[in-house]
Order: C-alpha cells, then structure tokens, then sequence
C-alpha cells in the first residue's frame, strides 16, 4: 500500500480509529477530480467504497489512474456504479447498505451554469434531493456534501464566516444555496444527520485542465508547461482562497466521522490565506522552476468574468474547531504536491 497523506500521519489515533471500522462508503462524482481524491483516501485506509458517477464532466481515465496506484488488495475493496443522481432509483440503490455518503456530484463552474443553468439546476438541485431522499430513506446514515464558497455571493466582508452570506451571484451558486437549505429541511423533518462543506478554490492531481470550464490553476500550469497563452481575467488582482485537494479529503473524512454537536451545520474548508491571481502566476511559475522547467507562455488580460466575486477569503476556525480539521498544505506547498502530477500528465496529453 502506498504513503498515507501528510493529515493522517500527522494524526494516528485518527488513522487507528478508521482503520478500525468496518463501513461502506459512498462516494459521488468519484470519477471527477476531488470524489477520485477522496476514494483514494478511504482505500488506502482500508474502507469498502462504493462509487456512482455518470462521466458527465469525470473520467474513466481517473478511476485507472487510481487502480494503478493501489495494491490489489485496497483495489478489491471498490465498486463502481455508472448511474446519474437525476435517477432516484440509482440514487436508492448506491444507498443500500452504506454507512456514509460524500456527495461530491455535480455540475460545477460558474460559466457553465450561465451557459445552461436549467441542466445545472436539474443535477445540482434535484440530484440533490434524490440523494438526501435516497439516505433518509435508508436510514442510519451520516450524509456530507460538498457545498460552494459561491454562496457567499456578494456579501462583501472579509473573511466569510459561515453565518453571513449574502446573495449567489450565478446559477450555480443559487443551486449551492439551495443544498444548504434542502440538507436543512431533511435535517428537521426527517432527522437526517448532514454536513455541508463550503470548498473554496480546490486544485490537485486531476483536476480537469480541458474545455471552456476549466479551473484557473490547471489551466494556467497547462499554458506555462505547453507555451500557451495564459488569459488573466480583469487586472489579476482578484484573489482567491485556494485549497490544495488533501485539506478537501480530510475534511469529507473528519465531518464523517465528527461528533453529534458538529452535524446539521455548515463549514469553510480552504487554508485562510487569500492569494491575488497575479500572485498566483508567480507560485505556479516558481513551483515550475522547482521542477527544472521556466515558464514560456505568453500573458493576455482578458475581461473579468461575470458572475465571478472580486475576493474570497475563508474563516476556517469552525472547521478546526468542530471537525479538527487541520490543512496541511497552504498553495505553495500544494503546487509543489501536485506539480510532477501535472508535469506527468501534460507530457502524456501530448502524446
Ligand atoms: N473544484 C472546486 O474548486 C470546487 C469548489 C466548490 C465546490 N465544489 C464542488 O465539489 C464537487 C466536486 O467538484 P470537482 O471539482 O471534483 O468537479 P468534477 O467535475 O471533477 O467532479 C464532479 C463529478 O460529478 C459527476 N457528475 C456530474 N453530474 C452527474 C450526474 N448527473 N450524475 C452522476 N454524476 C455526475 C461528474 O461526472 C464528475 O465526475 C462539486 O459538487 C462541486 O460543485 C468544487
């Protein structure tokens, strides 16, 4: 079995005690970039997991990329489910027997669900439902999902603390919104236990770097590793949170296995340091250089993007406080993770 991450061995009376039980995992969208993470994560633990994508925007080449990278034994300990959350049958069915849910499916990206906000709607809000339907329905199961900083929309305060949001800003955001409020209401009618984690910015290993909707950093390391032009949107001074992927994987893990107190709420996962896009370019280029290559892209300002807030910054004192959760890795450190991950994956694209 391969190394176990930074948080885990950090933590052994943590790894001890998962290591320990014996439950079944569901884990949606495991086929994308941060559920392929997370599966990774429990296998290596030595947990049964069950996984349900339907590709729409993950890839079989993911799941291979982690069979290749586990023994056979945590292999063996995996199944997959090619259906779609609009489906409540499917829904039901990856429910049956599983102790935990990680709902990372959806639709993300702000573009796109201006683009087509009826179809993110349809995944994002009634997918959405179907799964918290299909887990209350089951019974004893501990239900986190994968919330959105773009709730906080345009309230303007610096840092987002979860009890003041202001208005989405976008589609997408309003289908995040509504998560909260249907994990709520399950909550209250029906007594379910969820936790809604509020991703800032994530990026890693396999995040998609391809087609119009592409995240800012895979999109950037793509440009500066092929020679590419880079578009900055707006005058790179708009600034972001970001989240290495190893601080999102611990704390799907942690809020799964939290106490009572910490269920029925909401939660900032991202390091708490806010980085401008300018700043950005520089940390790319010298994780780059870290690895022997200079940056040959060309930089092109384009308009800044609708939809988009202008800064983001995460309190994340209430996740350290009621999940213990503890990032390991701010974005230098993460570039540094991810960038022979990157360098392996660009050299093979080109191929
Ligand atoms: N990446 C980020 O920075 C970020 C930030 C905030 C929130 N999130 C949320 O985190 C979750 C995971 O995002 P990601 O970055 O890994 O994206 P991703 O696109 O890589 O993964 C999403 C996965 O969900 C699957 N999916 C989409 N529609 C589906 C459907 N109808 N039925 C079954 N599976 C479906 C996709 O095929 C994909 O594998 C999403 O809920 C997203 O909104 C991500």
């Amino acid at each position: 079995m391969s190394e176990l991450s930074e948080w885990l061995n950090n933590d052994p009376a943590f790894t001890a005690r998962i290591r320990s039980e014996d439950k079944l995992w569901l884990v949606t969208g495991a086929a994308g970039f941060i559920g392929s993470n997370i599966v990774e994560t429990l296998l290596r633990l030595g947990q049964r997991v069950r996984a349900l994508d339907n590709f729409a925007t993950g890839y079989a080449r993911n799941l291979d990329d982690l069979q290749s990278t586990l023994d056979a034994q945590s292999w063996s300990r995996f199944e997959f489910i090619q259906a779609d959350i609009r489906d409540a049958q499917a829904c039901r069915d990856a429910c049956r027997g599983v102790s935990y849910v990680l709902h990372q499916a959806a639709l993300g990206s702000v573009p796109r669900s201006i683009d087509d906000p009826l179809t993110t709607n349809a995944v994002n809000v009634s997918g959405f439902i179907n799964m918290l339907d299909a887990a209350r329905r089951e019974g004893d199961i501990r239900f986190v999902y994968a919330a959105s900083s773009s709730t906080y929309g345009d309230e303007p305060n610096l840092p987002k603390i979860e009890e003041r949001i202001g208005k989405p800003l976008s589609p997408y955001a309003a289908t995040k919104v509504f998560n909260e409020i249907y994990a709520d209401i399950f909550r209250r009618t029906y007594g379910l236990k969820a936790i809604g984690l509020r991703y800032f910015n994530v990026f890693g290993p396999r995040q998609d770097p391809h087609g119009a909707y592409a995240a800012v950093i895979p999109l950037w390391v793509k440009a500066m590793i092929t020679g590419s032009v880079l578009q900055i949107n707006g005058d790179g001074e708009t600034s972001r949170d970001f989240c290495f992927v190893e601080n999102t994987v611990q704390a799907n893990i942690r809020a799964a296995l939290s106490d009572d107190a910490a269920w029925g709420e909401v939660y900032n996962v991202a390091v708490g340091q806010r980085t401008s896009l300018n700043d950005l370019h520089r940390a790319i280029a010298e994780a780059l250089e870290q690895e022997g290559l200079t940056s040959s892209s060309s930089i092109f300002h384009g308009p800044k993007r609708a939809g988009d807030i202008r800064h983001s910054l995460a309190d994340v004192s209430k996740a350290m406080r009621l999940l213990g959760y503890d990032p390991t890795h701010d974005l230098v450190a993460g570039l540094r993770t991810a960038m022979p991950w990157y360098i392996n994956f660009f050299r093979k694209d080109a191929e």
